[in-house]
């Protein structure tokens, strides 16, 4: 399961949005055209999707104009500004009277005035749909956003153009003899056809304007069939490419352990650990990324890298930057296969530990007092206390660590007395809790 830290569940939820606009779009991308050339007018169950979708609509507009997107995007884009185009403010742009114009709620208008039976008004709808070229180059600009939303959004947008291709069809070849649901069926199918070139010529144009029609949709199949296949296949590439380096990686370890006729036990171990540095361990990731960079350089983007770690363990939340960066500079870290001893009760303290990635438990002899996940930290009190080690910590699993030695950590709660005070609140807990599970 994907877990979000909290500024990615901002952006999660931010997406949530965006799909809800894009299906409102949709919505409105397949019902206008199949009203106008069924002759659908606007009754009473029209006007609640109607008032619906411009509310949804009249929202974004408002976020747009509060400048809430652009922070969003800036999160969520992780393309630099040399790659990114000069953007006008959007009260500026072309975008604020188009979507004004699209959050009109035509069929409320046209009901109400008595033009319900005026089938072109409600066509004005298809406004809507200009919106879509915004979501488009949104879900474009955001590296972060996952494939399966981009693959998505190409089916999605593929569907809908067949559907007005099929629409089309209808308006141009009429069939009076076929009830509403056999003539769109017949249409989508015929649409189908001629734009995967597969052409069955079954059913046929018998005008002019049909035949022309037909010659148009037959070039632009063409042309957007490969265009579409294209992209989901690049999408697909892409998507697994990760997979290609893993096997590669896998495969390459196998040959060595034949060649050095590694025990069976010891080349599990290896490869168990390879699996988890491939799929979770995000830092080494990260570390590759910036490796091409000067070392003053990365050293710098290592302690953002630290900070945005520290900045999710419950103690230092409320922390100052200065005191983020100086536990940051001063992180080392460390990395525990499952069931390795961390800490054994008795020796003397040399470091506390911060959970980057990982389960552990701690024991009051043979009884497990707490099990610590992601974001928690231990070890501190043979540090606050100047004593042996209180209890035995072993990884429940793979574990990335971040340690602090002794010295740095009581230089820093000595420089942030706050600090010192929540660590003493905590330990105390933690010592009355493990003298009631003793
Ligand atoms: P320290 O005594 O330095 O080493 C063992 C660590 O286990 C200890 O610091 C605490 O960080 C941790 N620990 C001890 N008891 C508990 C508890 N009840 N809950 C959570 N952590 C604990």
């Amino acid at each position: 399961m994907v877990e979000y830290s909290s500024s990615e569940k901002h952006n999660y939820k931010f997406l949530v949005w965006q799909l809800l606009l894009f299906s409102a779009i949709c919505w409105t991308a397949i019902e206008a055209p199949l009203s106008f050339v069924l002759n659908i007018q606007a009754r009473e169950h029209n006007l609640w999707w109607d008032g619906i979708i411009c509310l949804l609509f009249l929202v974004d507009v408002a976020l747009n104009l509060t400048g809430f997107y652009e922070k969003e995007q800036e999160s969520a884009q992780l393309i630099t500004p040399f790659l990114q185009k000069e953007k006008r403010p959007y009260h500026k742009s072309i975008w604020l009277p188009l979507d004004l114009v699209s959050s009109i709620p035509f069929d409320i208008l046209a009901y109400t005035f008595g033009f319900q039976g005026v089938l072109v008004l409600r066509l004005f709808r298809l406004l809507r749909v200009v919106r879509m070229l915004k979501v488009v180059s949104l879900y474009n600009s955001m590296s972060m956003l996952p494939h399966g939303y981009k693959v998505g959004l190409i089916f999605c947008s593929v569907l809908i153009v067949i559907h007005w291709i099929a629409c089309g069809w209808m308006f141009i070849n009429p069939m009076v003899e076929f009830d509403a649901y056999t003539f769109y069926n017949k249409s989508l199918y015929w649409s189908i056809t001629t734009l995967t070139t597969i052409g069955y010529g079954d059913i046929t144009p018998t005008t002019n304007t049909g035949r022309i029609f037909t010659m148009i949709i037959m070039i632009l199949g063409v042309g957007t069939y490969g265009v579409v296949i294209g992209n989901v296949s690049r999408l697909i590439i892409k998507a697994d490419r990760y997979k290609e380096a893993k096997k590669e990686k896998f495969n390459e370890l196998g040959m060595f352990m034949k060649h050095y006729n590694i025990p069976t036990t010891l080349q599990r171990q290896v490869f168990s650990f390879y699996h988890h540095l491939l799929t979770e361990r995000m830092s080494d990731k990260d570390n590759t990324i910036i490796s091409e960079l000067p070392h003053a350089l990365q050293s710098e983007l290592n302690i953002y890298m630290k900070i945005k770690l520290i900045k999710n363990v419950h103690i230092f939340k409320d922390s100052s930057t200065p005191c983020l960066k100086m536990i940051a500079k001063n992180l080392q870290q460390s990395y525990y296969s499952p069931n390795e001893p961390i800490i054994q009760r008795g020796d003397v303290g040399e470091e506390m530990f911060i959970i980057a990635h990982g389960e552990v438990e701690v024991f009051a002899g043979e009884k497990v007092v707490a099990s610590l996940k992601e974001g928690q930290f231990f070890g501190e009190i043979a540090l606050l206390e100047h004593t042996e080690r209180t209890a035995d910590v072993r990884s429940k699993s793979y574990c990335d660590l971040y340690t602090l030695h002794k010295d740095d950590f009581l230089k820093i709660v000595e420089k942030f007395p706050a600090l010192h005070k929540k660590f003493k609140d905590i330990y105390t807990k933690r010592k009355t809790d493990s003298k009631k599970a003793a």
